[in-house]
């Protein structure tokens, strides 16, 4: 069974001031299409915690979904906190999710959500709205088997070709 850990990112969640709806919207489609959930937060908009956060949930996790804190405020800061821990960039996948959010809301280009590979851990970040978050997962969903058999160094069955690669 594959291994997520899911990571809500809020100043307001963090403090008890809002319930973390994305973070719960994360966890349920996860589980569903048979993730096992290892580690679970809610940091705020912190960079430093939220590197470590990442660093650390990397050591055992096949894949860490992030939520929140990828828009233009001062404090949104959780695409650098990425880029700190990712030693390779996945742009296709941030890409991914910009072009189905846009197919829905224009304000979809003001997440800068990044994704990239830590290890043998590959890691996204999703928008912070509960709407977000689950038509993130959803467009993420049919890739992932693939994306993370790749990063395991698994010499897969290509989906598209039904061949070898
Ligand atoms: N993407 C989708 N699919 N649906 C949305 O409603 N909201 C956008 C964008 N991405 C949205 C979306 C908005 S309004 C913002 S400000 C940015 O995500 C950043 O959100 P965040 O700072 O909560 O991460």
């Amino acid at each position: 069974m594959r291994r997520a850990g899911v990571l809500t990112i809020s100043d307001r969640c963090a403090a008890g001031e809002a319930e973390d709806v994305s973070g719960r919207v994360l966890e349920e489609a996860l589980r569903q299409a048979g993730y096992e959930i290892t580690r679970r937060a809610v940091l705020p908009d912190e960079r430093m915690l939220i590197a470590t956060w990442l660093r650390e949930a990397c050591d055992s996790c096949d894949l860490v979904l992030t939520t929140g804190g990828t828009g233009f405020a001062p404090r949104d800061v959780t695409p650098e906190a990425t880029r700190d821990v990712i030693e390779r960039d996945a742009p296709g996948v941030a890409e991914l999710l910009r072009l189905e959010g846009l197919k829905k809301t224009p304000f979809a280009a003001l997440s800068r959500g990044v994704a990239g590979i830590r290890g043998r851990t590959l890691i996204i970040n999703l928008p912070g709205s509960p709407r977000a978050a689950l038509e993130g997962i959803e467009a993420l969903l049919p890739l992932l088997p693939h994306a993370l058999d790749l990063i395991q160094g698994q010499t897969a069955t290509h989906p598209s070709q039904g061949g070898t690669q």
